[in-house]
């Protein structure tokens, strides 16, 4: 930051220095069989067709009630979707499909062990275990309608298969993903107040077994202290018959839920009729500073938008085999993995491991045997792919239509890869940008409607608007070359409906920023703030520049993390990239690099290249002052590179708690090598 400003008041936008990716046709085979290739979607869905023209998305489902009105936007920014219809999710999951496909796979489940065989579970299949839990979950215990359950489960068929039954009660699930401690499970339990807890012995990750349920006692304690004590603990084996944990049953309180399941062989539950605003699921997401936020889902909307782009962006269909490796513990899953594939009716790959165990062979294993067509992953994932073996993905037969990524920018270097060694050239790809808020997809592009520009996430979905504020609130026009804050001008049906428990915190953290008067009732004067920097080229493409908080402030110039790290990314042996802004005393703020490297690059050689490779792409005014080789970069569970502990170790800070970490030893290894 320049002296005597604050960073409130730094009126400049980010500075753009990034070059126009050359753009590339979607194949003509590809056009020719996509769900969407009627350029008359984006007249149907604008503004003037606001809100009506999403009920062509509600139609997508199958209703037990119809909708009397579309949209209620009578308190901002609260709105309701869909408002007099009446649904049940798992029965747009399942029952409507059993007439006719009964028989077709829903998931095969892959065990990260490559020992162990698959299971295909049927549609018909699938529908007996949600009824049989669903009975499980009412009878024996005493779960109604609006009743919060909180699943710590892994990627197993249980985690979908307890989804679907709290659905088909219209009990509220909230998942939190397997990886995460018991301590931040309990906060999770705590702030959704669930009293049900369902879990899992052990499971497989990374070539190990591992005992989960240590962790979901320490969950249950935690919450207890905390004063919301964990009354019934279902505990499913991962091998039926064998129990993997050294944490003893809890007499009175945890319950065998293989057991109780087959109690309930063949029982059937009605799926109750839920109003299309009513809560499906909370998520929580972890922001900068804070508790986590319980991002809570609606029923009808909700699903409705991600049945809507699983079809229409995802290009699914009911015969395809999809993959999308995420894990259902985060948002992707729970719309990419089961309620969008899900209410299409398509298979899916269920796996259970690390997509490098037991090396980077496994995913085009897998997908090779089962003909995946549709492929779905991170950047992250790509990154590591990539670095493992970039030759490796040619040596298989991929049979990819389309492939998407989502979770970060992509840097152009990743893309091309993606698409040359995964996609053979073939597939197009989908770079989807979205939120845990958002529900689905945002921005992207339209595969057979528009060109791919590696780096750009693409222009805003139908009946999206979105809208990029400078600092003071003006908009900044298309093709103008600057940045500034994402938003999204219109309410959309995926939304959430709130932060679990504070209206106000929701109001506060999306829609203060640009709101002027709080009595509005006109959903014109709440515009949606994503956090994110962007810029908008002159043919309507979005690039995403990463978090607003993680911009680099150089003497008064903005820049984004993500054109710096696109820079490093251009130099052949780097494998991954984190720039940050580093404060020093006498010479301000500035950005340094931390990469990996590719396997024998050589260290000296590519930190020159790095750093002139970033001086003649972005300017002098982006000059390193220093470039750090590291082993690996620390990440977020979800893969998300962690700037702030990367700027301060650099500014020798205490990087502050690093334990929920992917890979919290790395820290110590960076402040290590620092210190040297
Ligand atoms: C943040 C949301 C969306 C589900 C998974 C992550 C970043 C997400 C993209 C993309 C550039 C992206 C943004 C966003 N992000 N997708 N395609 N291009 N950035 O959900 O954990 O809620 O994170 O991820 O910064 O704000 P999340």
């Amino acid at each position: 930051m320049s002296q005597g400003q604050s960073n409130e008041r730094i009126a400049d936008t980010i500075g753009v220095h990034w070059r126009e990716e050359e753009v590339i046709r979607p194949p003509e085979d590809f056009v020719a069989q996509a769900n969407m290739a009627d350029p008359d979607i984006f007249k149907r869905m604008s503004e003037a067709h606001f809100p009506d023209c999403f009920d062509e998305y509600a139609r997508l489902l199958d209703w037990s009630r119809e909708w009397d009105r579309t949209l209620d936007d009578s308190n901002p920014p609260f709105f309701k979707w869909f408002v007099g219809g009446e649904l049940n999710a798992s029965v747009n999951c399942i029952d409507r499909h059993l007439e006719k496909a009964a028989e077709r796979v829903a998931w095969h489940f892959i065990p990260e062990s490559e020992e162990e065989a698959h299971e295909a579970l049927s549609y018909g299949e699938l529908s007996r275990r949600v009824n049989e839990l669903a009975s499980v979950l009412r009878e024996d215990c005493g779960l109604e309608c609006g009743d919060r359950v909180t699943l710590y489960l892994p990627m197993t068929l249980e985690l979908p298969i307890a989804m679907l039954a709290c659905a088909r009660l219209g009990v509220i699930h909230s998942g939190v993903f397997s990886g995460y401690s018991g301590a931040a499970c309990a906060e999770r339990i705590v702030d959704s107040q669930s009293r049900v807890l369902i879990t899992m012995d052990a499971y497989r990750r990374g070539g190990k077994l591992l005992d989960h349920k240590v962790k979901a006692d320490e969950a249950a304690e935690k919450a207890q202290a905390a004063g919301c004590p964990i009354e019934r603990m279902l505990v499913f084996s991962r091998y039926p018959g064998q129990y993997n944990s050294e944490a003893p049953m809890k007499e009175g309180r945890d319950l065998d839920a293989n057991a109780l399941v087959r109690n309930r062989a063949g029982a059937t539950v009605a799926p109750q009729a839920m109003r299309a605003e009513d809560t499906l699921f909370l998520m929580y997401t972890s922001g900068t500073t804070g508790k986590p936020k319980g991002a809570q889902h609606s029923v009808g909307g909700y699903l409705a938008w991600v049945a809507a782009t699983s079809k229409y962006v995802l290009d699914i269909k009911p015969e395809d085999t999809y993959w999308c490796m995420a894990d259902i513990g985060w948002i992707t899953g729970h719309s990419y993995i089961v309620y969008g594939p899900l209410a299409l009716g398509t298979t899916s790959i269920l796996y259970e491991g690390a997509p490098t165990t037991p090396d980077a062979g496994r995913p085009w294993r897998i997908a090779e045997q089962y003909g995946v067509n549709l492929f779905h992953t991170s950047p992250t994932a790509v990154r590591a792919l990539r670095r493992a073996d970039p030759e490796l993905p040619k040596q298989f037969d991929l049979k990819f239509r389309a492939m998407t990524t989502v979770g970060e920018p992509i840097e152009p270097e990743a893309w091309r890869w993606y698409f040359e060694a995964i996609g053979h050239g073939r597939a197009v790809i989908t770079d989807t940008w979205w939120q845990t808020e958002n529900g689905g997809h945002l921005i992207s592009t339209l595969p057979a409607l528009h060109a791919m520009k590696p780096g750009s996430a693409g222009p805003a979905l139908p009946g999206i608007h979105p809208v990029i504020f400078d600092e003071e609130g003006e908009a900044i026009p298309a093709g103008s070359g600057k940045a500034g804050n994402l938003c999204i001008r219109n309410p959309w049906p995926g939304r959430m409906l709130s932060i679990w428990g504070d209206d106000e915190r929701f109001v506060k953290t999306y829609y203060a920023r640009y709101n002027h008067d709080p009595k509005s009732r006109d959903w014109r004067d709440w515009p949606y703030l994503a956090g994110d920097g962007a810029v908008q080229s002159e043919d309507g493409f979005y690039r995403i520049l990463g978090r607003i908080d993680d911009v680099i402030n150089v003497a008064g110039h903005r820049l984004g993390t993500k054109e710096l790290e696109s820079a490093c990314l251009t130099v052949a042996g780097v494998s991954e990239a984190a720039v940050v802004g580093v404060s020093d005393e006498v010479k301000g703020v500035q950005p340094e690099a931390f990469i990996a490297l590719v396997d024998g690059a050589a260290p000296e050689k590519v930190v020159d290249a790095v750093k002139t490779s970033v001086t003649e792409r972005i300017g002098p005014i982006a000059r390193l002052r220093r470039v750090h080789v590291v082993p690996d970069l620390p990440k977020t569970r979800s893969g998300k590179i962690m700037r702030r502990i990367l700027v301060a170790l650099a500014e020798k800070r205490d990087p502050g708690n690093v334990a929920t970490l992917a890979n919290p030893e790395i820290v110590e290894a960076i402040h290590k090598q620092l210190a040297s």
